[in-house]
């Protein structure tokens, strides 16, 4: 099967990350799915925004979990960008709407690796089926007690492992947390066997987060299932360029 394109954060490499406007972009630019990351308002609503605080990618300063939706809002999540004034921190529940009448899956970082967000696992499953969502969505986390949660609330929602490190033999540990995926950092492809006992496993190997044209022919040409990249338009090229 060919490497699927996944979007990080949204076509982040043009367009703020995890806004509407990124994620349209990945769409208008063929992704095969998007990547995103998901925090927990002060009053219990799922957003999506990479870092904990709003310091970095919006006009206001503070902890995404000290703030109310509705003073989430009112922040400007252009990032300085032109082009893109204006533009706000979506909930999952919005982007969900967005994508559900394209075909592209997802990709759900759980950030509760730093602040914890109690309740935040049985709060994605509410809204996945709200949404209609099941069978769409990929949970990710640096947090593997979170993916355990998140089983337990929906024994059959698909995880994939985060790790940053160089793990030796993670597809052991895969098996054993019942994974679905491993999501390695893109160096760790170079580690001997991970490819293979990932597919003699039946694990999907998704590797992040993948932008240069040299690793991203490497990932494509090892076969890995997924490409978790900034710039979906030039994975794609690559892929069809090589014919993979
Ligand atoms: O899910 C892949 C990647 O997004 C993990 O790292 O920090 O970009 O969320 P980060
Ligand atoms: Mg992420």
């Amino acid at each position: 099967m060919k490497t699927q394109v996944y979007a990080h954060r949204g076509a982040s490499g043009y367009a703020p990350e995890n806004t509407i406007a990124a994620f349209r972009r990945a769409i208008d630019m063929g992704a095969d799915g998007i990547e995103l990351d998901v925090h927990l308002s002060r009053d219990g609503r799922l957003v999506v925004i990479h870092d904990e605080t709003v310091d970095r990618t919006s006009n206001g300063r503070g902890y995404v979990r000290d703030k109310t939706l509705k003073e989430l809002r009112e922040l400007d999540f252009s990032f300085g960008v032109d082009g893109f004034a204006g533009e706000k921190i979506p909930t999952l529940e919005e982007v969900y709407a967005l994508l559900t009448p394209t075909g592209l899956k997802i990709n759900v970082e759980i950030k509760s690796d730093i602040v914890l967000y109690p309740g935040i696992e049985s709060a994605l499953v509410e809204l996945q089926k709200q949404a209609g969502m099941a069978g769409r969505i990929l949970y990710s986390s640096f947090n593997h007690y979170s993916l355990r949660t998140l089983r337990s609330f929906d024994p059959g929602c698909k995880i994939g492992l985060l790790y940053s490190g160089i793990l030796a033999d993670p597809w052991v540990y895969a098996k054993y947390m019942d994974a679905n995926a491993l999501h390695p950092q893109f160096r760790a492809l170079l580690m001997p066997g991970l490819f293979e006992n990932c597919l003699k496993e039946g694990l999907e190997l998704n590797v992040w987060t993948v932008n240069t044209p040299e690793y991203l022919e490497k990932c494509i040409g090892a076969g890995c299932t997924a490409v978790i990249t900034n710039y979906p338009d030039v994975a794609r090229g690559i892929r069809d360029r090589m014919g993979a």
